[in-house]
């Protein structure tokens, strides 16, 4: 039976028009009231591996220090980060989240008559931004196999005279990527005042050879910005890190729409986490990818479809209302994601630990066979 207990997080989830992350979204996925200690997060893409030890060693270090801004430290965390990704500083904006970014990057880019262009279902923040700022918003329907149809969104652009193409990839809550080949037809084929804007939230996870980062396309100056996150492959969602990339003069116009600077604890954190280097996201990566492999395995063992996935979650078939599950696994200890019209019958679960998921597995096959 559908029980709608406990969707009294509307206040949140209201608050989302304006102020993006995924912790408000995942107030609609029904986790609300009393729920056992022992919960199952699997409702908001987390990574369970968490900050590693060295940024926790890195943050406890500088809480003493936490009374001081640590302004002109941020000179050397900006060239950090740009050198990780082989770019100079000022193709760097650092933001509380890869959301602040995005949010910068709507109202820079789209307006009343500069669509924000995208597909739909994907990550509702850019949209919902865009929306509550009275911009215009053309949202494309992703259908199998949830490759998205670039040639579309660029004829919205040359329509509308330019705009603001926005990605995900992977894409939110999919799980699927834009292929390379088409990415670059649609970056050599951009209408006049149009920037493109891709989330690369998920891109560690993928391991497909149809997965690439757009940051070159950044390199060579073009109409192009990414966003990347420390709350994904780094574990630190409650950190509250993330950058955009992009040539000097598009970061130039969206700065001034940033709110504030991320807080001297969680620099720290970031540069420990970085000077990890490649080893850190590899470890993470495989072991996230083995996780992902055995759950796959066990949903074909059940003849039980889903969408290939490519990041740190997946879109199961239920073959029925998800919402069925996303009301009645919470109580039972498991939080799995929050609807996402039209695809309703596909249920959004974030791959865990391996713990994590041998208590999915439980609590979902004993709903699914019922
Ligand atoms: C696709 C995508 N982009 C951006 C974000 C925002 O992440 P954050 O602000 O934590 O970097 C999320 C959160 O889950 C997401 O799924």
């Amino acid at each position: 039976m559908l029980t709608r207990r406990g969707f009294g997080g509307i206040g949140l989830a209201t608050l989302a028009g304006r102020m993006l992350p995924e912790v408000a979204y995942a107030q609609r996925a029904a986790v609300h009231g009393t729920l056992p200690n022992d919960m199952v997060w699997l409702n908001a893409n987390e990574n369970p591996d968490g900050p590693p030890a060295s940024s926790i060693a890195a943050m406890t270090n500088v809480l003493p220090e936490s009374w001081r801004y640590h302004y002109q430290e941020f000179g050397a965390f900006y060239a950090a980060l740009a050198h990780g990704e082989d770019l100079a500083p000022e193709q760097i904006l650092v933001g509380s989240g890869s959301s602040e970014i995005l949010h910068a990057a709507v109202e820079a880019f789209s307006s009343a008559t500069r669509p924000l262009i995208t597909v739909a279902p994907t990550y509702e923040g850019p949209v919902d931004v865009a929306a509550a700022s009275g911009h215009t918003v053309v949202r494309i329907p992703l259908e199998p196999p949830y490759v998205p149809d670039l040639r579309k969104l660029v004829a919205e652009a040359e329509k509308a005279g330019g705009g603001l193409i926005y990605l995900c990839n992977p894409n939110n809550p999919t799980s699927t990527v834009v292929p390379k080949k088409d990415l670059a037809w649609m970056i050599s084929n951009l209408p006049p005042n149009t920037v493109v804007l891709i989330d690369e939230a998920y891109i560690h996870f993928g391991d497909t050879p149809e997965l690439a980062s757009a940051l070159g396309y950044v390199r060579q100056g073009k109409n192009v910005v990414v966003t990347r996150t420390f709350s994904k492959i780094y574990g630190m969602a409650g950190l509250r890190a993330g950058f955009g990339c992009a040539p000097p003069q598009l970061i130039a116009k969206m700065a001034p729409f940033r709110n504030n600077v991320i807080s001297i604890v969680t620099v720290r954190a970031v540069l420990a986490a970085i000077a990890e280097g490649n080893p850190l996201v590899q470890q993470r990566r495989t072991r996230l990818i083995r996780t992902r492999r055995e759950l796959l395995n066990w949903l074909r063992e059940r003849e039980i479809t889903f969408i290939e996935p490519q990041a740190n979650f997946l879109m199961i078939d239920v073959r029925r209302d998800a919402r069925e599950f996303i009301f009645n696994m919470p109580p039972k200890g498991v939080a799995v994601g929050r609807p996402f019209p039209p695809m309703d019958n596909f249920l959004r679960v974030t791959i865990g630990t391996d713990r994590d998921m041998a208590r999915f597995r439980e609590v979902f096959w004993s709903l699914y066979r019922a």
